[in-house]
């Protein structure tokens, strides 16, 4: 059984893994009767974090899962775990994801009236935040009003939901702006997409300033992932540093 982090060895992991273009496989589009095996193929190929999708059917119309599948997550993984919260007053949910074993918790602003809380509760828990951005809101707009309170700015290429959509026509250029907003904040954020990447979208993402791109149905749904993951990691360029395995 894992155990969560320590703040001083999440700093260190963080400082790892910030600046490196790496997939970040969503597990919405896992297996979920067999998500232990789903995971331990991540680990093999090469993964550094995985990407946690939670939706409470009324911020977005699905419902998927909550901290105890997180901390049931957490017992079986050392691997980063990056939690996008798709719920309404994500503030209440910060303290339980955080116990679960979250290292970084992405909320919504417009599911919340309290930032300024929030930011002080992610620094007491000493968890990583980040700010997911809807394709029907502005990127610069947003982030000129609110963006130097995170830590991670995630650019959604599809509405938020729902796995397996495309990725969406003018992303790049929202990428862009959400990349050059990144450079010049003093918290020097990490630039996550999600949503339609696959190969081809990955490298858009990528040479648009991305470093975090998440993929559910181009790993999970593909009859290998173990190769389907590998095959995006080398399309941005990526190192995969898991033990590896023969891929068969
Ligand atoms: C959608 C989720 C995504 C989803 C992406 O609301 O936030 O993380 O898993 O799935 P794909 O990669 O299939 O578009
Ligand atoms: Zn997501």
């Amino acid at each position: 059984m894992k155990a969560s982090r320590s703040a001083a060895e999440r700093q260190r992991v963080w400082a790892r893994i910030r600046g490196e273009a790496l997939i970040a496989p969503s597990l919405l589009s896992a297996d979920f009767v067999h998500l232990a095996d789903e995971i331990k193929t991540m680990e093999e190929a090469g993964a550094q974090l995985l990407h946690l999708d939670v939706m409470d059917g009324h911020f977005v119309p699905n419902i998927t899962f909550g901290p105890a599948v997180v901390a049931s997550i957490r017992g079986q993984t050392d691997l980063w775990l990056d939690a996008h919260l798709m719920v309404t007053d994500p503030g209440a949910f910060l303290l339980p994801f955080a116990e679960a074993g979250a290292d970084s918790v992405t909320i919504h602003a417009e599911a919340t009236a309290d930032l300024a809380r929030i930011r002080q509760d992610a620094d007491r828990l000493s968890i990583v935040l980040g700010l997911a951005i809807r394709p029907d809101r502005p990127v610069a707009g947003t982030l000129a009003s609110i963006g130097g309170l995170f830590d991670l700015i995630l650019v959604m290429t599809v509405m938020p939901g729902y796995g397996g959509q495309s990725y969406m026509e003018g992303s790049s250029e929202r990428i862009r702006e959400a990349a050059a907003f990144c450079a010049a904040s003093p918290r020097r954020p990490v630039l996550e997409v999600d949503g339609g990447i696959r190969s081809g979208t990955v490298s858009d993402a990528a040479a648009n300033g991305a470093n975090w791109l998440v993929a559910g149905n181009a790993i999970f749904r593909d009859p290998n992932p173990f190769r389907a993951f590998r095959s995006l990691q080398a399309e941005v360029g990526g190192v995969a540093r898991g033990p590896g395995r023969p891929a068969s």
